[in-house]
C-alpha cells in the first residue's frame, strides 16, 4: 500500500476498523468507492454507541433521575464537539436528521420570518444536488421569489468568471455546495463570500465537511448544513449551523414539544437556541455517535485524513484521464476532490458499475445521482451519446491507489469485453 500519510501499521489499524473492507464480495476483496453516497461505519465508534444504547440511553433534558442525566450529558457533549470542530458556538449546532432535512428547514424558516419575499433572488449553482435545489424550486412557486444559477460549462464546472457575472443579481439568499458530488469541485467558498458579502451565506458542506475541516467563523458562512453518515456516523444524524445572531431572528420550522419556553392555548414563546429548533424526541444515540466519530477522526488526524484523500483524488484523475475509451466530468485541476464521476464510451452506466461490482468487487455509484438538472448541462458538453447518468467512483481515508488500480483494471476489462 503506498501513501505518504499512513505508515503500514496505521493502514492496518484503519482496517481492523472496518471490518467490510476485510470481507469478500462475489470472491474478491471489497473495494469499496461509493463514499459519496454514504461511507463505511467504523467498529469503534458502533461499540461506543452500543455502549451508550445498553449502559446510558434514556429520553434527554426533561428527567431527573441518573440515566436521563447521563444521556443528556452524552448529548451535549456531543454538541461541543460538533460546536468545536466547526469552530462555532454549541447554541450554533442544532442537531437534524441529516443535510436534505437541513435545506427544508431553511427555505421554510425565511419564509415564515419573512426574509424571503416576493422581490427576492435566491442564487444557487447549477451543479446543485437536488436536496438544495428541489425545495428551493418548490416553494419559489408558492411564494413567489425568484430563483437563478451560477452556470456550469459543459464539463459541469462553476469557474470563477461565472460567479463574477451573477454578482449584479444582489441575491437575497446564496445557497451552494462546497463540493460537488457529481464533479467533484471544490467550491471557491471565500470568492463567493466576497462577491455577495450581503447576501445570506448557506453552505451545503454534505460532501465538504466529510474530507475537509471547516472553520465557519474563517470562511463566514451564515449557515452550513452536512450529515453524519458521509463522514462514518449513524444514518439519521445531521448539523445545521447557523450563526447565533441569525438563528435567533428566524422563526422554527419543526413545531412541538421541546423547543417551547411557555405553551397557553392561544399562543406559544419558544425555547432558547439550540433547543428552539429541536422539536420532539431527537435521534439522541444518533448526536451521541456524531461525536463519537468525531473524537475518532480526530484521534487519526484530520489533516493525514485530508492529505490522504487529496493524494487519492490526484492519482484516480490522472489515471482515468489515461484511458482513452472514458470521458470525464469536471475540473482537471486540483479543486476536483475525493471523487470522479464519468461514462465509458458505449457502455451504459449501470452495466459499467454492475460489472464492475461483479467481476472486480468495486462498488461505485451510476445513475444522475440526485442532480437531474446537472446532466443536461453534462449532456450538452459530451462528446458521446450521453445516457443522462454517470458512474461515480468515491474515495475516503481508508481507501487506497491498490483500490484505484483495480478499478482501473476493471474498466480495461469492461473496455475489451464490449470490444
Ligand atoms: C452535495 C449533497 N448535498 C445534499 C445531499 C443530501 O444528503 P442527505 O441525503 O444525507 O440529506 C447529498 C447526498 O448525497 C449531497 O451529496
Amino acid at each position: 500500500m503506498h501513501s505518504t500519510v499512513w505508515s503500514y501499521e496505521d493502514f492496518c489499524r484503519i482496517l481492523d476498523d472496518f471490518p467490510s473492507l476485510k470481507r469478500e464480495v462475489n470472491g474478491k476483496r471489497l473495494v469499496y468507492l461509493d463514499n459519496a453516497a454514504s461511507t463505511l461505519k467504523s467498529k469503534s465508534v458502533i461499540e461506543k454507541m452500543t455502549d451508550f444504547y445498553l449502559n446510558h440511553y434514556s429520553n434527554i433534558h426533561r428527567a431527573v433521575h441518573t440515566l436521563a442525566s447521563e444521556a443528556t450529558v452524552a448529548y451535549e457533549e456531543a454538541r461541543e464537539k460538533v460546536a468545536k470542530f466547526l469552530n462555532a458556538r454549541p447554541e450554533e449546532v442544532v442537531f437534524t436528521s441529516g443535510t436534505t432535512m437541513g435545506i427544508n428547514f431553511l427555505v421554510n424558516s425565511f419564509i415564515r420570518s419573512g426574509i424571503l419575499n416576493q422581490e427576492d433572488t435566491v442564487l444557487l449553482s447549477q451543479v446543485e444536488h437536488h436536496a438544495n435545489l428541489v425545495p428551493w424550486v418548490r416553494l419559489s412557486k408558492f411564494h413567489g421569489f425568484r430563483v437563478e444559477y451560477i452556470k456550469a460549462d459543459e464539463k459541469g464546472v462553476i469557474t470563477n468568471e461565472a460567479i463574477l457575472e451573477t454578482k449584479n443579481l444582489n441575491p437575497k439568499v446564496i445557497s451552494i455546495t462546497g463540493q460537488s458530488n457529481v464533479t467533484g469541485q471544490e467550491m471557491p467558498l471565500q470568492l463567493l463570500r466576497e462577491t455577495f458579502k450581503s447576501s445570506i451565506f448557506i453552505v451545503d458542506g454534505a460532501q465538504l465537511v466529510p474530507h475537509k475541516k471547516i472553520d465557519v467563523k474563517k470562511l463566514d458562512v451564515d449557515f452550513l448544513v452536512f450529515s453524519g453518515h458521509k463522514m462514518l456516523a449513524p444514518t439519521g444524524i445531521g448539523v445545521l449551523y447557523g450563526k447565533k445572531e441569525l438563528l435567533e431572528k428566524i422563526e422554527p420550522f419543526l413545531y412541538g414539544g421541546e423547543m417551547i419556553d411557555k405553551v397557553t392555548f392561544e399562543d406559544v414563546s419558544f425555547n432558547v437556541l439550540p433547543y428552539k429548533f429541536e422539536a420532539g424526541t431527537q435521534h439522541i444515540a444518533g448526536a451521541v455517535g456524531l461525536g463519537y466519530t468525531i473524537d475518532y477522526l480526530e484521534k487519526i488526524g484530520f489533516e493525514k485524513i485530508e492529505k490522504h484523500i487529496e493524494e487519492l483524488s490526484g492519482y484516480l484523475l490522472e489515471k482515468m484521464a489515461n484511458l482513452d475509451f472514458v470521458e470525464i466530468y469536471g475540473p482537471f485541476d486540483s479543486s476536483h476532490k475525493s471523487l470522479v464521476s464519468f461514462n465509458v464510451k458505449g457502455v451504459h452506466p449501470h452495466d459499467v458499475s454492475h460489472i464492475l461490482d461483479e467481476n472486480f468487487a468495486v462498488a461505485t455509484r451510476s445513475g444522475h445521482h440526485c442532480a437531474q438538472p446537472l446532466m443536461s448541462v453534462l449532456a450538452r458538453g459530451s462528446k458521446i451519446d450521453f445516457p443522462n447518468s454517470t458512474v461515480r467512483a468515491s474515495v475516503y481515508f481508508y481507501n487506497t491507489k491498490e483500490d484505484i488500480d483495480i478499478l482501473i483494471e476493471g474498466l480495461k476489462y469492461i473496455k475489451r469485453w464490449f470490444e
